[in-house]
């Protein structure tokens, strides 16, 4: 695998460009708290790349509470409104280590680089971390009607820039977002744990002096071997 055949990379937002999901977590677990019950960080990491209300299901179940659907709405909107004012406060210098090295050596390739992500607060986390420029193409929740693991999300991304899916990266952070990329035929970069990621064609740890040309290279020794 070359740079020649990669035209474009298409990363998730939370938890791969910047560490939101510590936000998502303080939001979920006011509701949860408000409602009587609380909520582990190890629970809120089965929520990653889950959509909105199925986190809210989720969280629900956990507490043993049962509701009708114009309820959870409701609390969904309520849990959103602690989730904006967390997220607008956001900075710069929370974009985690080494991402922006990496969106400019891609860049510099002549790589297309879109964002793909489930949450409909997607731009507002771009605008305030000062990151939107770097994104030929956003595809956010606004746009996105299938959840993880159908591959709508990136497939969406790979038609817009005009690639195959097998000419583009997708780096993701949960386990069912590298099963939607495998579904949909892209190259799967798994971001975080090895474990956690079975079925990724290659895993990083995170972008932090990641460069790009060894990362192909590594991508090349496991598709040959
Ligand atoms: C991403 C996050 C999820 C979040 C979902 C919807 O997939 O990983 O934790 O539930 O987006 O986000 P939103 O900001 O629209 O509630």
């Amino acid at each position: 695998m070359t740079d020649q055949q990669i035209k474009g990379c298409i990363f998730n937002l939370d938890g791969v460009i910047v560490d939101t999901g510590k936000y998502h977590y303080q939001a979920w677990r006011r509701l949860a708290n408000q409602m009587g019950f609380d909520f582990s960080k190890e629970q809120n990491e089965r929520l990653k790349g889950l959509g909105r209300m199925a986190s809210l299901e989720k969280i629900l179940e956990w507490g043993g509470i049962y509701m009708p659907e114009a309820e959870k709405m409701h609390w969904a909107d309520v849990k959103n409104n602690w989730y904006i004012s967390l997220i607008s406060n956001m900075k710069p210098g929370e974009v985690l280590p080494g991402v922006l090295y990496f969106l400019r050596q891609v860049r510099e390739l002549g790589i297309k680089i879109a964002l793909s992500s489930a949450s409909q607060n997607a731009r507002s986390v771009l605008k305030s971390t000062n990151i939107e420029s770097f994104f030929d193409l956003i595809i956010d929740g606004t746009l996105i009607k299938k959840e993880k693991p159908d591959p709508q999300c990136f497939l969406q991304a790979s038609v817009a820039m005009g690639f195959a899916p097998a000419q583009c990266l997708v780096f993701e952070d949960a386990p069912l977002g590298i099963d939607a990329a495998i579904y949909g035929g892209f190259t799967a970069i798994g971001v975080g744990r090895p474990e956690l990621f079975p079925n990724a064609h290659l895993t990083i740890e995170g972008f932090e002096n990641l460069r790009f040309n060894n990362l192909l290279g590594q991508l090349t020794e496991r598709v040959i071997s």
